[in-house]
């Protein structure tokens, strides 16, 4: 009798063993903290040759010349969290060039969440074009001028995405929320894990005004360079979406409160939109003949 009670105390106590341990294995795989360095986190997805490390591994740049544009992509796949990139645009003469920055499924009903850095003539403003992909829809930009010159220093560019909203901030400044309308029939991008990529390119058919100001390259090569990243993300883990949907500890991003702005981010973020703001795909009513996408409608954040 009393060797049964200890054997089921024995047994109980492996069993809660055996939970904390998964849980914690779970936990470790499952959910990432980078490690900041290229070369462990990514690999060259276009032109080895147009990408430049350092020795380190704590920096790459991306060129871009008559020859080649260049890319790059995370290793893992995520569902949910904040990616954080500090980047450097190309300097000087940029008009027509593209560095893309953004998280894509790379399937057919694609999702996906970009930041496009288009260049310009020298002296003249960037424009930061903003896009959700949601089910292989997308039609969605907004665009901004930055109230810096990005080409001078580094500047982290973030992207936080969970179950309730998509905010894309600038040095943690807001500039645009996407929030989760899926319960009124507007697309979210939800089920899909995406990888984080980086290109630069020749987008000179649009990219400056309008397409007017093409690429000068005699100006070449042209370098738009990468450091201190962060991916505080939720690896897919063996393709099951349900730990990174659950608001455990380790997954941050999905607790109450990231699940809206601050008092103080929307404060940030109606400055952004007030006074830099330079296009919203919800004000081009010409555009959409009349009928604007059904979540203009609806509250923005
Ligand atoms: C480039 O500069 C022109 C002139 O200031 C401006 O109209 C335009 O919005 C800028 N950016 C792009 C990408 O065209």
């Amino acid at each position: 009798m009393v060797h049964n009670i200890i054997i089921r105390r024995l047994i109980l106590l492996l069993n809660i063993g055996l939970v904390v341990c998964l849980g914690l294995f779970q936990v470790s795989v499952a959910s990432v903290v980078s490690t900041g360095d290229f070369n462990k986190d990514f690999f060259v997805t276009w032109s080895p040759s147009h990408v430049i490390n350092s020795a380190d591994g704590r920096s790459r740049s991306l060129k871009l010349d008559q020859q080649s544009g260049a890319g790059i992509a995370s290793n893992q796949m995520f569902l949910f969290g904040q990616v954080d990139m500090q980047i450097k645009l190309v300097p000087g003469y940029s008009a027509g060039t593209v560095l893309a920055y953004y998280l894509t499924s790379d399937q057919p009903n694609r999702d996906e969440i970009d930041f496009e850095f288009l260049g310009n003539v020298t002296g003249q403003p960037y424009i930061i074009q903003t896009n959700i992909y949601a089910d292989g829809f997308d039609n969605r930009e907004e665009r901004i001028y930055l109230w810096f010159d990005p080409t001078k220093d580094f500047h982290t560019y973030s992207i936080l995405w969970n179950l309730h909203q998509i905010v894309f901030m600038v040095d943690k400044i807001p500039i645009r929320v996407y929030k989760n309308h899926a319960d009124k029939g507007v697309p979210y991008p939800r089920w899909q894990p995406m990888s984080v990529k980086l290109t630069l390119w020749n987008g000179d058919s649009w990219a400056t005004r309008g397409g007017r100001d093409k690429i000068d390259w005699t100006k070449a090569p042209f370098i738009a360079s990468l450091t201190n990243y962060k991916l505080d993300a939720c690896v897919n883990w063996r393709g099951n979406p349900k730990f990174c949907r659950s608001s455990s500890p380790t997954n941050w991003w999905n607790q109450y409160s990231f699940s809206t702005l601050s008092p103080s981010h929307r404060k940030w973020l109606r400055w952004v939109r007030k006074y830099h703001m330079i296009y919203d795909y919800c004000n081009d009513s010409q555009r959409f003949h009349n009928h604007l996408p059904k979540e203009c409608s609806l509250p923005k954040y």
